[in-house]
């Protein structure tokens, strides 16, 4: 008979698995276990602890829809999502953040210099920059998406008043690597918190707000897929991200213009622009695959 105590049990644990066991999985699952029970010896969880947790699980589960994953928001909130981002990004690229629930696939293409901003009310900012290599070179022919809530903190799967694709746009660099359009300057906003991630959240005095940001995904054919985001410095929650999203290479600078000379050319709406406008420039590496 096998006596298991507090101690022995991780170890009975990992006695348990099989040896054909694919290694990796082994590894992962034998350090997941590992920390697990050190949890419950660390805290002394109680019964009543223990079911608490379970069920904002099972409430994380029920609400979960197709169009709402709740425990791609609990891992985001916990900041999981985001420690998988820093330990996976390569220390030459630009670094990934999270992707978010908003992205969808088929956004309509946009020229570089192409107007993103369309009839959106609120200020113009015009976005620039180069996509490279580790080593400085231009990527002809990365491929851009781009996607952003409106002024009102919404994007537009969340807004019925918005277009489909109302702020997203997909763009083939220059030869050269530059992208360049405009676009509205995006708002902060809450990550939904109507479910068990909200309960979470105001159980620890915790507010649902993200700074806001531009989305990236940038691919280009021998190297690495960079999904991304870029914050504005002055953005009064960038330093408290519900989400753990920021980085500090990734925080950039809009700068006011009053003036129309700042305007570069090769944009779609040439100088119509309203003033004051903003702009920012932006350069992204990719790093090798
Ligand atoms: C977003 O940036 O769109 C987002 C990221 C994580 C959770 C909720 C929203
Ligand atoms: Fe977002």
């Amino acid at each position: 008979m096998r006596t298991v105590t507090a101690e022995s049990i991780t170890k009975a644990f990992i006695d348990y698995i099989e040896p054909e066991t694919n290694p990796r999985t082994r590894f992962v699952l034998e350090s997941m276990v590992k920390h697990l029970h050190d949890f419950v010896r660390e805290t002394g969880l109680t019964h009543d602890e223990w079911r608490k947790g379970l069920e904002l699980l099972q409430k994380t589960g029920e609400i979960t829809t197709p169009e709402r994953n709740e425990f791609v928001l609990m891992s985001d909130v916990l900041g999981l999502s985001s420690l998988v981002d820093m330990v996976n990004s390569p220390d030459d690229g630009t670094p990934s953040s999270v992707l978010g629930p908003f992205h969808i696939l088929g956004a309509p293409d946009l020229a570089v210099g192409g107007d993103m901003k369309q009839n959106n009310d609120g200020a113009t900012i015009i976005v620039q920059g180069k996509v490279s290599d580790p080593d400085g070179k231009p990527i002809s022919g990365a491929e851009i998406e781009i996607w952003q809530t409106a002024e009102n903190g919404l994007y537009s799967n969340q807004d019925t008043k918005q277009e489909e694709y109302n702020l997203r746009g997909h763009m083939t660099v220059s030869d050269d690597g530059v992208y360049k359009f405009t676009t509205v300057r995006p708002a902060p906003y809450t990550v939904p918190d109507d479910g068990p991630v909200g309960e979470l959240l105001h159980a620890t005095g915790r507010h649902p707000w993200r700074p806001s940001h531009l989305h990236f995904i940038i691919t280009a054919p021998g190297f690495r897929s960079l999904v991304t985001e870029v914050f504005p410095s002055d953005d009064p929650y960038l330093d408290q991200d519900a989400v753990f999203g920021v980085r500090e290479k990734l925080v950039m600078e809009y700068v006011e213009q009053t003036d129309k000379s700042a305007i570069p050319t090769g944009l779609e709406i040439g100088q119509n622009v309203t003033m004051p406008f903003f702009t920012v420039d932006f350069d992204f590496i990719l790093a090798r695959q």
